[in-house]
Formats: structure tokens, C-alpha cells, sequence
């Protein structure tokens, strides 16, 4: 079974599916915050999965250390740039969730600049995280419509529902 480490800095509802999820192919065995307050440590006591916070400078390589006998690490509302030493020691092994259609409306608050933007459409996207901004290869995604009274908050919520569906189903195709 391949050992899975999820970082996240907010609620964690992607973190919640990913451990709700069948035949993952993988075993979610710890998560990392940056955030000593998030919502994700919270779901991670309560799941019984080792969990740590790690704040401050030198934050990648501090990460690092704590990933002896991961095989995959998943990004979930990560709000934090993957640097060195941590994105060559997991080259092609690290995940992200991105609440857009990339390369469309890359960065933060996705949604918002969907809405501002007057888009019709939007959604969400997995891919492998490179040392850009949400620019790695993309492995899947999903569209919704963005409705005439969407408010940003109406459209993330929608993109949540497919970001809950389509993440699980990337990281079997990746572990498979
Ligand atoms: C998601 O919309 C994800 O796409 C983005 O941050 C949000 C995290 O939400 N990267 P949650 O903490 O998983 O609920």
C-alpha cells in the first residue's frame, strides 16, 4: 500500500473526501499544515492520522523531513509555494487541486476571478506540481457552469462538489 501525506492550510473538505474515497490505492498516513489553527488538523485528529504543523523559514525543507516513507503527497488547499529541497525529492510525486479550469484563472481565489471575469464555465483541476504556479501537468479535470447570479462563494461550492469527486479518481489513476 503506498503512504500518502496531504498538506493543507484551511478547511480540509478535500482532505475529508480523499479519506472517504475507496480503492484510493494508497493509505492517507499524515497531514501537514502551516496553519496551527486549520480546519484540516481538526478532521485528522478526529480521523486518528498523525498530523503536525510547520510554520515559519526553511518551511519546505522542514516539511521534508517529516516525509520518511511517503510515497505521495497530496496538496489540499495548500497555500503555500512547494519549493527545494521538497519538489526534486518528490519529483512527479507531488499533487495539487486547483479550483479552476488551468491554465485558465491560475492562483489564489480561482473562483473569484472566474466570477469577475464574466466566465460561463469553470471548474477544477489535478495536476503535478512543478516549480510554477498551478502550471504542472495537468491529470484531470472537471467543468461546471458558472450561473448568471453566481456570487464567488456560490461558484466554489459547486466546484467543491467536483473537486471532492475528481481528486480520489486522480491520485488511483497516478498510485495504479
Ligand atoms: C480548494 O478549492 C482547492 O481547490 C484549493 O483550496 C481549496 C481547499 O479547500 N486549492 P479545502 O480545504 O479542501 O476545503
Amino acid at each position: 500500500m503506498k503512504r500518502i501525506a496531504v498538506l493543507g492550510s484551511g478547511t480540509g473538505s478535500n482532505f475529508q473526501a480523499l479519506l472517504e474515497a475507496e480503492n484510493l490505492g494508497g493509505e492517507i498516513v499524515l497531514v501537514i499544515s502551516d496553519q496551527s489553527g486549520a480546519g484540516i488538523l481538526e478532521k485528522a485528529e478526529r480521523a486518528g492520522i498523525a498530523h503536525d504543523v510547520v510554520t515559519g523559514g526553511g518551511l519546505c525543507e522542514r516539511i521534508l523531513n517529516r516525509l520518511d516513507g511517503i510515497d505521495l503527497v497530496c496538496l489540499a488547499g495548500f497555500m503555500r509555494i512547494v519549493k527545494e529541497p521538497l519538489l526534486g525529492a518528490f519529483a512527479d510525486r507531488i499533487l495539487n487541486i486547483h479550483p479552476s479550469l488551468l491554465p485558465k484563472y491560475p492562483g489564489k481565489e480561482a473562483w473569484v476571478q472566474a466570477v469577475e471575469d464574466g466566465a460561463s464555465e469553470s471548474g477544477c483541476t489535478v495536476h503535478y506540481v512543478d516549480a510554477g504556479v498551478d502550471t504542472g501537468e495537468v491529470i484531470l479535470q472537471a467543468r461546471v457552469p458558472v450561473l448568471p447570479d453566481d456570487t464567488p462563494e456560490s461558484l466554489h461550492a459547486r466546484i467543491q462538489v467536483e473537486e471532492h469527486r475528481i481528486y480520489p479518481e486522480a491520485i488511483r489513476r497516478v498510485l495504479s
